[in-house]
């Protein structure tokens, strides 16, 4: 077997999307939260691009029960285009298109949502001997920010597992998986994301026990030794396979983990209120939506009561 320091760069990546998304019910009881529109298409399909626009434009999407919406959302529509060919509307036959022209996207099922080490698991056949990605379908990460570039070139650089940290801040440490890190950070590859190597990990420690305020978010390039690390993880918090487990035991057999720390826009679609700062945040950005929205947006804003101050 190659060494995990010397190998092709990553060109597959794996979309965990099995998860119950219980932080936006009712609404995930009939959609998957993957699938909840930012604007006017889903979260998923944003990252997929993302991906895509890295060079990774071979997309396994590890699905379960509940989320048959998100194959059909990947899938042709003939008889749609069709109808949309009819009135001769163009712009919204490409729109359509795009979704599914975007990127070849595979599906294995998880079978039990039994935590994201194990959904990862799910891909060791597809992914094969070399490294890969893993994008979270429900951490949104703004298309001008370059963050999964980055983490590819470290992971060619240095090899063996990259993962994406943001500073949180040490009052919200505990609901993230959390790293120490070297303190002697190295500069990334012309980026300005800063490149830390990582000398350890807890998944959501107290804010007194916690070795840094760095957060791990949804992006990971990983070594493909990871599959073996992932079979002998033990179910950890929660009764979950945790992928932070597997990869603090691949930093523990030598394997050097890295971390990329992002200053970007990053949104957590699976969060109510991070995904309607994403829903406004973009919509007044683009450029058919914008124009009308940042008027009513900011006479909106100008009537709100002071905070404190009682609601009519
Ligand atoms: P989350 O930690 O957001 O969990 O998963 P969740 O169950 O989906 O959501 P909540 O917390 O109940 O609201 C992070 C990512 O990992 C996937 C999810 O679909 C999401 O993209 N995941 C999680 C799986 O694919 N399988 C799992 O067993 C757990």
């Amino acid at each position: 077997m190659s060494s995990p320091t010397n190998r092709r760069p990553a060109r597959k990546a794996v979309i965990p999307v099995a998860g119950m998304g219980t932080r936006f019910l009712p609404a995930t009881k009939a959609v998957p939260k993957e699938l909840l529109p930012v604007v006017d298409r889903p979260a998923l399909q944003y990252i997929v691009e993302e991906s895509a626009r890295a060079g990774l434009a071979e997309v396994l999407m590890v699905t379960g029960r509940g989320k048959a919406a998100i194959e059909d959302f990947f899938d042709r529509t003939p008889e749609l285009e069709a109808a949309l060919e009819k009135k001769g509307d163009q712009a919204r036959i490409d729109a359509v298109a795009e979704s599914t022209d975007v990127a070849q996207v595979h599906f294995v099922r998880q079978g039990e949502a039994k935590g994201l080490g194990h959904a990862v698991l799910q891909a060791a056949s597809f992914v094969g001997d070399e490294p890969f990605a893993v994008l979270l379908g429900d951490d949104l990460i703004d298309a001008r920010d370059l963050l999964l570039e980055q983490m590819l070139a470290v992971q060619a650089e240095h090899g063996g597992c990259v993962v994406a940290l943001l500073d949180v801040g040490a009052d919200n440490i505990d609901k993230y998986g959390c790293v120490a890190v070297d303190d002697a950070p190295q500069t990334g590859a012309g980026d300005a994301d800063q490149v830390v190597a990582i000398t350890g990990m807890v998944e959501k420690p107290k804010k007194e026990e916690a070795p840094s305020s760095l957060a791990i978010i949804g992006r990971y390039v990983l070594a493909p030794e990871i599959f073996d690390a992932i079979r002998s993880t033990p179910p950890g918090r929660g009764g979950e396979i945790q992928l932070t487990d597997a990869i603090l035991a691949l930093l523990e057999q030598g394997v050097p983990v890295h971390g990329v720390v992002f200053s970007g826009r990053r949104y957590d679609t699976g969060d109510k209120l991070d995904y309607l700062k994403a829903v406004v945040r973009l919509a007044v950005e683009r450029d058919d939506l914008g124009p009308a929205l940042r008027p009513w947006l900011r006479s909106f804003v100008g009537d709100l009561p002071p905070e404190g101050a009682s609601q009519a």
